[in-house]
């Protein structure tokens, strides 16, 4: 195996798809799940795919999901009371797979949008779980979790093709991802997709789309309420900016500083803990020379800790992306969605879900660490958080949007 820890070879090897394809260890646990879906295909196939799927994501589409997305973190704060302790990792994981799911299902897709949430949530973890289980012996085994899993597996696969065969029949654009693929057709007018290449894509969606987001939330609020001085400087932001009110898409460019925790967010607690890819044919990077069929991993998070990428890198600083600060960090030594052809294609989407949702939460509500908690990473392929138990104390609006 060879590790990548530059990030300028980083960036050589993700924008020569060709010579260093998608596999090695990380990537042939995703097939196994996504099938050939987005995050997993290649060459021209992936290209099609991509551009049959990519109008779902255009900045006018963006724009239409942001107010669903104002409505989700209205309804989860909805049911929060003053003082209530609650797991804020859960209800994170929640918002952002209710977010994902109403962009490809619509509300009248005759989804039983609870229980879908629940079985996606239990194959999340069991998903995580594959992926760190190297002999594979574990996730075998007839325990709780494991049946949990097939349950789940079973559950979303026999949901989602039904969901695909209604929308096959009926013919009726709902208006969500699922419809725009279902409808998109070849050069002979035939269906683009099969239901297989459907089921896959769908999969590739939920996944990439839920944990990523819900993890940054998590541990954006943990940093936020150990740095009193960040969460000083959000809260007169969001006051500034909202008083009190949800966050909609025309606030996130006045939400600078909400912005630039989020960022410090994703540097530091790094959503993409090691990647890999695998060589096609001999291949030379940075003077060694690697041969065909080797695998190469590279770790976002490696470079986002690195002390000669980013100065104090074990400190929370969401002000080291001022742009005049930003400036010394070697350009495109930090990209937490990617670069090339196989770049996140939901960046923006993250990014109008994650400041809406974070903006909103700390407009109305203060979250306290819980005495004697300390969250811990559960490094997966993602980086997720063991628990969030945390006190929420409503803020006083009242007096926030009088001073405004
Ligand atoms: C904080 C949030 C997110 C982070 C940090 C993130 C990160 C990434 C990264 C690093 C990649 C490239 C992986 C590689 O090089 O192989 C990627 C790809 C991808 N992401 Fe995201 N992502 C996020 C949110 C989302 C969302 C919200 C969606 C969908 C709604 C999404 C869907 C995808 C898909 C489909 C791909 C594969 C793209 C392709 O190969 O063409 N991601 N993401």
């Amino acid at each position: 195996m060879y590790v990548v820890n530059d990030p300028d070879l980083i960036r050589e090897v993700l924008r020569a798809p060709k010579q260093f394809a998608r596999g090695g260890p990380v990537m042939d646990r995703f097939r196994t799940m996504f099938g050939n879906g987005l995050g997993v295909s290649e060459g021209e196939f992936h290209r099609r795919q991509r551009a049959l799927i990519q109008p779902a994501f255009h900045h006018k589409r963006i724009i239409a999901y942001s107010s669903l997305m104002s409505d989700q973190v209205a309804s989860m704060l909805g049911s929060w009371r003053d003082g209530q302790r609650r797991a804020i990792d859960r209800e994170m994981d929640e918002l952002a797979l209710a977010n994902v799911t109403h962009v490809i299902f619509a509300d009248d897709s005759g989804l039983d949008y609870s229980r879908f949430m629940e079985a996606t949530a239990n194959l999340l973890e069991g998903l995580f779980r594959r992926i760190t289980d190297t002999t594979g012996l574990l996730t075998r085994l007839p325990t709780p979790s494991n049946r949990r899993y097939q349950e789940a597996v079973d559950y979303l696969r026999g949901t989602i093709d039904k969901v695909i065969s209604d929308y096959r029949n009926s013919g009726v654009d709902h208006g969500d991802l699922l419809s725009m693929m279902v409808m998109a057709r070849d050069d002979n007018g035939q269906p683009a997709m099969t239901e297989k290449q459907l089921h896959d894509e769908v999969m590739t969606f939920f996944i990439g789309g839920s944990n990523t987001v819900s993890n940054t939330l998590s541990w954006a609020l943990h940093e936020i309420a150990t740095h009193p001085d960040v969460e000083k400087r959000l809260h007169e932001e969001v006051d500034e900016v909202l008083a009190g009110r949800p966050a909609g898409h025309a606030d996130i460019e006045s939400l600078d500083y909400t912005r630039r925790v989020l960022t410090e967010t994703l540097r530091v607690r790094t959503q993409g803990l090691f990647l890999s890819r695998v060589t096609t044919s001999d291949a030379e990077l940075g003077g060694y020379r690697i041969p065909a069929g080797a695998s190469v991993l590279y770790s976002f998070y490696a470079l986002n800790h690195n002390p000669a990428i980013h100065s104090d890198p074990e400190s929370f600083d969401p002000d080291r992306w001022l742009p005049e600060r930003a400036r010394w960090i070697p350009r495109g030594a930090f990209m937490p969605f990617g670069v090339g052809v196989h770049g996140c294609i939901g960046d923006q989407f993250a990014w109008t879900e994650m400041i809406i949702s974070l903006a909103t939460i700390t407009a109305q509500w203060r979250l306290v660490s819980v005495p004697g908690h300390r969250p811990r990473p559960k490094p997966a392929i993602t980086m997720p958080l063991d628990a969030l138990p945390m006190e929420v104390r409503r803020r006083d609006v009242a007096a926030v949007s009088k001073a405004v």
